[in-house]
């Protein structure tokens, strides 16, 4: 079996590091403190919350995912679909059912588990009094037995239409449920600082900020080698410097590529680079047809631009090195491409400049764009 995992969250044994984070996040919890978790994609940030939600094992957790939804209606269905899952697995499922007449709720059974499904009128709207409602739900079912409410993806609260109003009506609730730690993720960095972070949004300071950043080297590389090891390859510590620095150190990608890395080798192989051209062909073979029909929507500029970010870095897309490589002499050229790349979501704006989404198709354009 693999021992390398990639795309879900990750718990218990599968869990490296950040006992430290583990334990601020856990105090927050106990002392009934909303969180707020910021990071890029895949660094960590959902299994952090899972993590330490499970090792307190007291708690129940009502968790729901915004990513898609784009009105008041569907984010109301989104929390009684969390709510029923979870009453659900508490064996309140029943009671739930008869609390909610006013949607006419019906039952079925879910084709692949078997397990009874609830199913809501959709010609009943949902609106913002309808939150009002859910809320007395949520603090019905925290008395029952203490929950946390975890919303990933949160920043999609930003897509709903009349979104400041729904922002404000779902914070008056937040704020009428102190008793109730509320988690907050989401992985597009600069709309969840919008939403906490700027003086005239209703969640400005409503949550403590907590910070994930990729976990490090020195954190990560033993727990990944010993793996390794437990299947009999052989990976040298500047091998695993290079996993690193192909994958962005993004944690996520990082095993992504021990993933396949596994995959491409045999107990006994002692890791090299020939090992590792073989891993990241099995990564863009997975990928290709992807990769093959986004590059053929992009102008010719756009290319060039995206194979210089991919030879050089993203730091300073305006120096002369990148624009060289990009066959430009328009600064202002340049940064428009790098600006529709990042609106149709191939590459983001970090701190640190600009950036691949997706570390493979970096490598993928490097092959084939040089
Ligand atoms: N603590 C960890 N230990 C080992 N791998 C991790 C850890 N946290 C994240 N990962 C890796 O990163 C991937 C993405 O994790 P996830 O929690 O979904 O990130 P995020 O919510 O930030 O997008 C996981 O599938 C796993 O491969
Ligand atoms: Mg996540």
């Amino acid at each position: 079996m693999n021992p390398f995992h990639y795309g879900s969250i990750v718990i218990g044994k599968d869990f490296c590091g950040r006992e430290s984070l583990i334990k601020e996040l856990q105090q927050h919890i106990d002392s009934c403190q909303n969180v707020v978790t910021y990071g890029e994609r895949r660094v960590g940030k959902t299994s952090l919350i899972f993590e330490a939600i499970q090792r307190k094992k007291t708690y129940r957790v009502l968790r729901l995912d915004l990513m898609n939804i784009k009105s008041i209606d569907t984010l109301c269905r989104k929390f009684l679909y969390a709510l029923g899952t979870m009453e659900q697995e508490s064996g309140f499922f029943e009671r739930f059912i008869k609390s909610i007449p006013s949607l006419r709720p019906t039952l079925s059974l879910d084709p692949v588990t078997g397990m009874p499904m609830i199913s809501l009128d959709s010609t009943v709207p949902l609106t913002e009094s309808s939150l009002q409602e859910i809320f007395g739900l949520i603090k019905k079912a925290h008395k029952n037995k203490r929950l946390i409410v975890v919303i990933d993806e949160f920043q999609a609260m930003l897509d709903i239409k009349d979104s400041h109003s729904a922002i404000a009506e779902l914070r008056a609730q937040v704020q009428h449920a102190p008793e109730i730690p509320f988690i907050f993720a989401g992985s597009i960095r600069h709309q969840m600082e919008e939403i906490f972070t700027s003086h005239d949004s209703p969640f400005f300071k409503a949550a403590i900020p907590l910070s994930v950043s990729p976990l490090s080297f020195s954190e990560f590389a033993p727990f990944l080698l010993k793996r390794f090891r437990s299947g009999k390859r052989i990976v040298s510590e500047e091998q695993m410097t290079n996993i690193f620095s192909l994958a962005g150190e993004i944690t996520g990608d990082v095993q992504q590529f021990c993933e396949a890395l596994w995959a491409t080798t045999e107990p006994g192989d002692e890791i090299g680079q020939s090992h590792i051209g073989a891993a990241i062909e099995l990564l863009i073979s997975r990928e290709v047809l992807s990769f093959q029909s986004i590059l053929a929507k992009l102008t010719s500029n756009q290319v060039r631009v995206l194979s210089a970010l991919a030879a050089i870095g993203g730091e300073k897309p305006t120096a002369k090195k990148f624009m060289k490589h990009a066959d430009s002499r328009n600064a202002s050229a340049v940064l428009k491409s790098l600006g529709r790349l990042a609106q149709i979501k191939i590459i983001y704006q970090t701190d640190q400049g600009w950036k691949f989404m997706n570390p493979v198709f970096r490598l993928y354009v490097l092959q084939y764009f040089p």
